[in-house]
């Protein structure tokens, strides 16, 4: 054990400065890596926690992207030491990736904590690793930053922009309702991902690297520099020497992720449109840090923030445009004055610094503040008796049509019961109706998939109906659209309002209240209520990690963690390993 002398300034001469046993050992294997002696010398010591692979395509470039960061460290007087963390590929991944989320958040927490490492930069980028990464880092709490994957190049099919998942989900309702060949959908797959990087949509990706940015732990453009784009690189090198002086200065993440830096990416959130999930993810982040924060704020700091950013699902755009426009800084300097401009960064100056100089060179993509895109933005949360603890919407995402409607509900019992009888001609459905879906919830499928912009019924695409109101305990993507009322809670597999609605019962949506009702007596909620607790299904998942996720998941309005992760355990091991 190292004696008072070799007492560690930073934590890793704790496992790399001693003249004993362990760190014989701790030094011998590393040098078998070609490390030479002097590198243990008690300089900062950064993990590169990396979540490339080859079934994440988002992520693919983030091992040159590694190298990069691996730069700056060595230029800054560090050692970088690159480590993988699980990936999860959204669209590879079944039944979907954010079962797997807290996964990865335990691995990346206990391989920080486990490792003698002294920082650690979170390469990551598609949806759920960037919030895995972070809820796991933030549990240890030693300085982090984050360079994301960067988006792809804008997708291109036929001489014409198109975006990544936004138009999957209108070419497949064009095929559906006989607007557009199968031969010209499947020759679009190519053109939509063209290079590597995460979808160049404003989807979750990219809306969680945005608030990278906002937040103050990601440095300026991380979210728009295309993947493939030199400034990428470039990025990631100045991300390795900021991490280093970080280190040295102790700026650990709770300095940054404080009240404030959840305030300003609220707010950031809601002008340029951003997903949905990234509910789930900050609470859940927040409380890990013993951050106060609830799904109320989300409604309560967005009902003043303009829809800024033009970009689809919301608007036209795309990400390589946002980039071109003047980036996340340009669309924070446009907020300035319902942001906290004083929060810290990674940068070791105030988040004002980092978009004071912003200029916007498209008034297309980035609006004026006084020229919004649409005034309705954020996200909406709704209360009811069909939600007691809350659901969430997307208005820009939505039509202006439906956020007050009044429909009798059409109800699928799952996703299979959905998918057998959406295109029925028999299904009774009207422009009117509400379609509702169960069982897709973080217990329910398990993981809460992406499925709430469910399909609309064949034979009203075939009478030209866009959109409908529709209300699940699913997720949706942060690429899709449309009327759509997600995070119902508490979801019906754990006996919430939701499980027990009918065909034929009338729902009320009333957006602008903030209600979504169940029109029926309170007496008949109660008594279908108990009826449904006392023939509920046994559990359909015994062993494994689908069990371990079923018992410990918290419901939407708590952002889904384990409720044994909440909190943090600090970067203190106490114990030797021989
Ligand atoms: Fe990976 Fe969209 S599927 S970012």
């Amino acid at each position: 054990m190292a004696n008072l002398k070799d007492k560690p300034r930073l934590r890793s001469t704790g496992s790399y400065g001693g003249r004993d046993k362990d760190a014989f050992i701790h030094r011998s294997w590393m040098k078998s890596q070609g490390f030479p002696a002097d590198v243990f010398d008690g300089r900062p010591v950064i993990g590169i926690c990396n979540t490339w692979s080859e079934l994440t395509p988002c992520n693919s470039g983030l091992r040159d992207v590694a190298e990069h960061v691996k730069r700056g460290v060595w230029e800054a007087g560090g050692l970088p030491l690159e480590f993988p963390a699980m990936s999860l590929g959204e669209t590879q991944m079944r039944p979907t990736a954010m079962l797997f989320r807290n996964l990865l958040a335990m691995e990346v927490e206990e391989s920080i904590r486990g490792n003698p490492i002294d920082a650690v930069v979170l390469l990551g980028g598609c949806d759920k690793t960037t919030p895995g990464q972070l809820m796991g880092a933030a549990s240890v709490d030693l300085p982090t930053l984050v360079v994301s994957s960067g988006p792809m190049l804008n997708g291109k099919f036929r001489g014409r922009d198109i975006g990544s998942g936004t138009d999957v989900w209108k070419f497949s309702e064009a095929v559906r309702a006989g607007q557009m060949p199968l031969g010209d959908f499947l020759s679009a797959e190519a053109g939509m991902s063209r290079t590597p990087g995460t979808c160049m949509t404003m989807g979750s990706a990219s809306t969680m690297a945005s608030l990278m940015e906002a937040m103050g732990i990601a440095l300026p453009y991380n979210a728009s520099a295309p993947a493939v784009d030199a400034r990428r690189r470039m990025i990631a090198h100045d991300s390795g020497r900021t991490i280093v002086r970080m280190a040295r200065e102790d700026v650990r993440l709770s300095k940054i992720l404080t009240r404030e830096a959840f305030e300003n990416g609220i707010r950031v959130l809601a002008a340029i449109g951003g997903s949905t999930n990234t509910v789930l993810h900050l609470i859940a982040l927040a409380a890990r840090l013993g951050v106060p924060l609830d799904l109320n704020d989300f409604d309560r700091l967005s009902a003043d923030v303009p829809l800024l950013v033009d970009l689809q699902p919301s608007g036209r755009f795309l990400m390589e445009d946002l980039h071109y426009a003047g980036g996340v800084p340009a669309v924070m300097k446009e907020l300035t004055a319902l942001l906290h401009a004083d929060a810290p960064t990674i940068c070791g100056q105030a988040i004002r610094e980092n978009y004071a100089a912003a200029e916007c060179y498209n008034r297309e993509v980035i609006r004026p503040a006084g020229e919004p895109v649409k005034s309705a933005s954020g996200i909406w949360v709704l209360k009811g008796n069909l939600c007691p603890a809350g659901a969430v919407m997307k208005p820009s995402a939505a039509s202006e049509s439906l956020l007050s409607h009044r429909g009798r509900a059409v109800v699928f019992e799952s996703i299979e019961d959905l998918r057998a009888r959406i295109d029925d001609p028999a299904l009774e459905v009207e422009e009117s109706s509400v379609l509702v879906l169960k069982g897709c919830g973080p217990k329910g499928y398990p993981g809460m998939p992406e499925v709430g912009n469910m399909p609309l019924p064949r034979k009203l695409l075939e009478r030209g109906v866009k959109d409908m109101v529709r209300i699940s305990d699913a997720r949706m993507s942060g690429t899709a659209y449309g009327t759509v009322i997600l995070h119902v809670a508490p979801e019906a597999e754990v006996g919430g309002p939701l499980a027990v609605v009918r065909n034929g019962d009338e729902i009320l949506l009333d957006g602008p209240n903030r209600r979504l009702d169940l029109l029926i007596p309170a007496n008949e909620l109660k008594a279908r209520l108990s009826n449904w607790q006392e023939q509920r299904p046994a559990p359909r998942y015994t062993r494994g990690y689908y069990r371990l996720y079923i018992d410990h998941v918290t419901q939407a309005d708590q952002g889904c963690d384990f409720d044994f992760l909440i909190g943090a355990s600090g970067s203190v091991v106490e114990r030797e390993s021989h």
